[in-house]
């Protein structure tokens, strides 16, 4: 019997390669097993956006090496494998097959190479395909999300990322191919889609039918569909349309995550955004001024090369300014093939730890005020989570917060339900239930049942 187990870090696209890697795999008669030791084949699908992430990769492949023996054999996907290519063959000598995400689509091919007994076998497109990696067979192991990658790669150089260089050329799906995978994840049973990209409003339609806004609505009035996120935009492919669309498609959500990196217009430049703090401001002035209350939220990287004092004091100006209801920070960190790497990483590291405490003191001072606007409201709740030890149940508001509540029934996961928020926490909301739950479909009781079986062989 042919038998794996899967390993995933890194982002939401790679969580979602991985559903497709287990489902092409399921697909070629293979069978997921939940312990390494019992795996013919391990599959390590890996991420080099910060040092640290890629030092976990090394570090995790030299525990590999005490695994070796019994016919075991080794697979590197992801971001470090296209990064460091042949390269890990020669660190890792038990790695049999290498393979970046732009090569995904060949690996039913590179698993009979694998089969036939090769051990040097390597899928590293490195930017040469246009092609994108579409399969019917996805192993969806949310149990209440279905995604959709519309757009796979990254054009834009900025100076400091890996990203261009590990996930290929902006390349985009058909938008008759997105819809025909929302309406099969609708059919099997979800409410809630979330369409991925590294740049997800970057989508040019191949077919030329369909604006990324115009996509959006379209995936929004599929059947059944009662929620669709998208993540992450760009701020300098973000129109003003994307905007008017959320307003006009009420299973849209509420909220967009525009990752400003810095305030300082200076930093901008060297971090080559091509954009600038106003123009960006500008953006979010569009989408505040929208009908719906759009939740905001950003990426902010602290320490880049020659960021100034005053430089920082611009991008806790602009978190004021925006008053975003979370941000995810990062320490700058020099990563190889980037033009940043030849900057003097001239920020020392407790420099760098300094702004980022700073940074994340600030914002969370900004949620306390903001979240306060929700408290006596009364929201609809997809439940996520059963009760936990103090029998409160998890769920997420359409703007992608957390809510805990309680409830006097247990309400099935995948479930709607109105909850009115009682009191709030920096990071969370607090509440009650308001309703009897919608229960989900039953072809969702069905998916989630087929899910847990499918877990339950991990
Ligand atoms: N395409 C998205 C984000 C991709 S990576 C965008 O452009 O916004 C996710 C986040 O990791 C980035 O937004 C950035 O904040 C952070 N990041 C990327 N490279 C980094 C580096 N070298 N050091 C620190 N943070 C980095
Ligand atoms: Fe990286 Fe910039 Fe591309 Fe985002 S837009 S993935 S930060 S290069
Ligand atoms: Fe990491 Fe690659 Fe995603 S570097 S963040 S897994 S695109």
């Amino acid at each position: 019997m042919k038998t794996f187990y899967i390993e995933t870090f890194g982002c939401q696209m790679n969580a979602h390669d991985s559903e497709k890697v287990v489902g092409t795999l399921l697909r070629e008669g293979y069978s997921q097993v939940p312990d390494e030791a019992d795996a013919g084949l391990i599959l390590y699908n890996t991420c080099s956006i910060r040092d640290k992430a890629e030092q976990k990769v090394f570090h995790r492949l030299n525990e590999y090496k005490k695994m070796q023996g019994e016919g075991k054999k080794f697979a590197v996907l992801g971001c470090v494998a296209q990064q460091e290519g042949n390269k890990i063959f020669e660190r890792a000598p038990y790695v049999s097959l290498v393979a970046g995400s732009s090569s995904y689509r060949n690996l039913p091919d590179m698993l009979a190479r694998l089969e036939a007994g090769e051990t040097r076998i390597t899928g590293l497109d490195d930017r040469q395909t246009d092609e994108t990696f579409d399969t019917e067979f996805t192993a969806r192991t949310n149990p209440h999300r279905g995604y959709i990658t519309i757009i796979e790669g990254c054009d834009k150089f900025c100076s400091y990322c890996v990203v261009p260089y590990t996930r290929g050329k902006e390349r985009s799906r058909t938008s008759a191919s997105v819809l025909a995978e929302a309406q099969r994840i609708s059919h099997s049973g979800f409410t809630e889609i979330q369409l991925l990209g590294q740049n997800v409003n970057s989508y040019a339609d191949p077919s030329g039918k369909r604006t990324f806004a115009e996509l959006l609505a379209a995936v929004g009035e599929v059947q059944g569909i009662q929620r669709v996120r998208f993540t992450t935009s760009h701020p300098r492919d973000f129109t003003r349309d994307i905007v008017d669309v959320i307003d006009a498609v009420p299973t849209l959500c509420d909220h967009v995550h525009l990752p400003v990196q810095s305030g300082s217009t200076d930093v901008l430049r060297a971090m080559q955004r091509e954009y600038t703090r106003e123009w960006y401001l500008e953006r979010i002035a569009w989408t505040k001024a929208a009908k719906r209350d759009i939740s905001l939220t950003s990426d902010i990287i602290v320490g880049f090369p020659g960021e100034t004092d005053r430089d920082f004091e611009d991008t806790i100006t602009l978190l004021d300014h925006v008053g975003y209801d979370a941000i995810y920070g990062f320490k700058y960190s020099p990563r190889p093939n980037t033009p940043a790497i030849h900057m003097h990483d001239s920020i020392p590291e407790e420099i760098k730890i300094e702004r980022l405490a700073i940074l994340n003191a600030r914002q969370r001072e900004i949620q306390r005020t903001n979240y306060a606007r929700h408290l006596g409201h009364t929201m609809p709740i997809m439940v996520e989570h059963g009760a936990n030890s103090r029998g409160q149940i998890t769920g997420r508001s359409t703007q992608n917060k957390t809510v805990n509540f309680t409830c006097e029934t247990t309400p099935a996961i995948g479930s709607y339900i109105d909850v009115r928020i009682t009191q709030i926490f920096p990071s969370s909301l607090v509440g009650e239930a308001a309703s009897a739950s919608v229960a989900p479909s039953p072809a969702l009781l069905a998916q989630q049942a087929l899910n847990a079986r499918f877990s339950a062989a991990q």
